[in-house]
């Protein structure tokens, strides 16, 4: 595997979900695999779970592990042909070539501006770091995918069921700040690429890009939706048709326990971090329906899964 980008990188979403399991139950038994090998993880947003499972991930697998925060000081220039006289000290080209040389896997966090629609979802900074880099290279975060939430997702619903096609909902919920779409985006891919029985519940106005949902069905009633679901994976995102923009803050689309009650005894997810009764009340997260500790553990093994794969390529 030479990137890890999207699901369209892994020919095998299954398979993959399933080698996370079997890291899970034998955290230590590939550690072979990384020896004498770094991973250089470069954040240039902030992280706790993506920062500290992926590099668990790398010490599991017997990696040494270095991370950055790019975010600050270190002002890099993507443009081509661009006279570099303003703030930008260091172009792309220089800059992952040279990172290349230190790393055997590179992973990059980069959120979207949620102001240019057309770079963003051109997914123009990771793909610049693509381009220029000699080593494979893991999107801890792109302007418009989360993969390593996504497999963490996946595996996660594999070991909470034994049925092959769950019903899962994905709902919008409040949140009084302007978010990226990369979480949402990023799970239907995955859930479509599984064959998950998947609906998408939202306010209107929060359509997402219709390029990742396709032809999975939305539901505006969001109660509707819930009815007969075994999981309810919550995320709030911005706007996409008026691009970035909070359009409403309605706290009904709140998810609460009479909402849960409508589920088939459904499981409640939510990637993390999220803000207690203000997307879900404190009465869903402090419930046995909340799965949310799990899913952020099987990022350590989602990562593990990847790595290992980049590491045998
Ligand atoms: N879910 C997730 O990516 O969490 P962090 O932003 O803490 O990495």
């Amino acid at each position: 595997m030479k990137q890890f980008t999207a699901v369209s990188d892994v020919s095998d979403p299954i398979a993959l979900a399933e080698e996370a399991l079997a890291m899970k139950a034998d955290p230590f038994g590939s550690k072979a695999l990384g020896q004498d090998k770094t991973m250089v993880l470069l954040f240039f947003n902030p992280s706790l779970r993506t920062r500290l499972s992926t590099q668990k991930a790398g010490i599991n697998l017997g990696m040494s592990v270095i991370s950055m925060n790019a975010a600050q000081g270190w002002q890099l220039e993507f443009e081509d042909h661009i006279v570099m006289n303003t703030d930008k000290a260091e172009h792309i080209r220089e800059a992952a070539a040279v990172v290349s040389q230190y790393a055997d896997i590179i992973g990059i966090r980069t959120f979207p501006s949620l102001t240019d629609k057309v770079k963003d979802y051109s997914d123009f900074i990771i793909n610049r770091f693509i381009q220029y880099a000699s080593v494979p290279v893991i999107s801890l975060e792109s302007a418009i995918r989360h993969p390593l939430q996504s497999l963490a997702d996946l595996v996660t619903i594999k070991e909470q069921t034994t049925k092959a096609r769950s019903k899962v909902v994905l709902s919008w919920a409040p949140h009084p700040r302007a978010l990226p779409q990369a979480v949402s985006n990023s799970f239907i891919e995955w859930m479509q690429a599984a064959g998950m029985d998947l609906t998408i519940t939202h306010p209107k106005g929060y359509e997402l890009s219709r390029d990742f949902v396709k032809d999975t069905p939305v539901e505006y009633d969001q109660q509707k939706a819930f009815e007969g679901a075994d999981f309810i994976y919550t995320k709030n995102w911005s706007s996409y048709d008026q691009y970035g923009k909070v359009l409403q803050q309605d706290s009904n689309w709140m998810i609460t326990p009479e909402k849960m009650a409508l589920t088939d005894n459904g499981k409640f997810m939510h990637c993390l971090p999220v803000r207690r009764n203000v997307v879900v009340g404190d009465g869903v997260l402090d419930s046995p329906q909340s799965i949310v500790i799990e899913q952020a553990n099987n990022r350590t093994y989602a990562a593990q899964a990847v790595i290992a794969r980049m590491l045998r390529w």
